[in-house]
């Protein structure tokens, strides 16, 4: 993305496209955005895949499992942030977003189908994600993740969970040798509107 040609016109389709581009793109640094949740009291950030976007619904989506802390936190209070760094473009992205959780219905399902059998493991742990254990490890059972074509995955699938985030506000930061810029994005209801800040 040549961000040296944005403008406030331009911008929201710049970005949308940016991200959609990095779901395909194995290691781009935009493929791995920090979520942030909050409760009443605490708020908590974490890495996770940016697995699609949807720019016409203005949802980023990721998986987790149905049992984390992120899950409940979101149910509790679904206002979130997404944040995104390009090291390289030195680019940020920081959208702020309303979150949903779907689980065992027709979208979890949908994304279940297209998930590679080695990934439909990692929802198959025994106890849910932060249990304790007696020892280093991840709770899942060795059988289910041998690369095999046949191995019986469903089991996991309630535990499979597609959170998708509704943009309604990007906060984008340009560092640039000419001086840095700074933007902020905002759905009306019906179009974008864009205003510059300082950075
Ligand atoms: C590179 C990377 C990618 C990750 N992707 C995901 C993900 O897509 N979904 C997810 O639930 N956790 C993902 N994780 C793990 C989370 O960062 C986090 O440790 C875990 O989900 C528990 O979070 P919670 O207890 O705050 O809900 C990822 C971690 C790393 C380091």
């Amino acid at each position: 993305m040549d961000w040296h040609e944005s403008n406030l016109e331009n911008l929201p389709g710049q970005i949308w496209e940016a991200l959609s581009d990095a779901v395909g793109i194995p290691h781009s640094p935009l493929r791995t955005p920090a979520l942030s949740t909050t409760n009443r009291l605490e708020t908590s950030i974490r890495t996770v895949v940016l697995r699609g976007v949807d720019i016409k619904k203005r949802h980023l989506y990721c998986f987790t499992d149905l049992r984390t802390s992120k899950v409940r936190e979101i149910r509790a209070n679904e206002q979130v942030q997404v944040l995104f760094y390009h090291p390289v473009q030195k680019v940020q992205i920081r959208a702020t977003a309303a979150a949903m959780v779907y689980a065992d219905d027709a979208i979890a399902r949908e994304f279940w189908e297209k998930l590679p059998l080695a990934q439909r493991a990692n929802y198959a742990a025994r106890s849910g994600p932060g249990s304790p254990l007696n020892e280093p490890g991840d709770d899942i059972d060795p059988a289910l993740k041998e690369t095999s074509a046949t191995a019986d995955l469903e089991p996991a699938y309630p535990n499979f969970a597609v959170i998708a985030a509704e943009v309604d506000q990007f906060d984008w930061l340009h560092l640039r040798d000419a001086g840095n810029v700074r933007a902020n994005i905002r759905w009306t209801g019906k179009r974008y509107s864009g205003l510059w800040l300082v950075p």
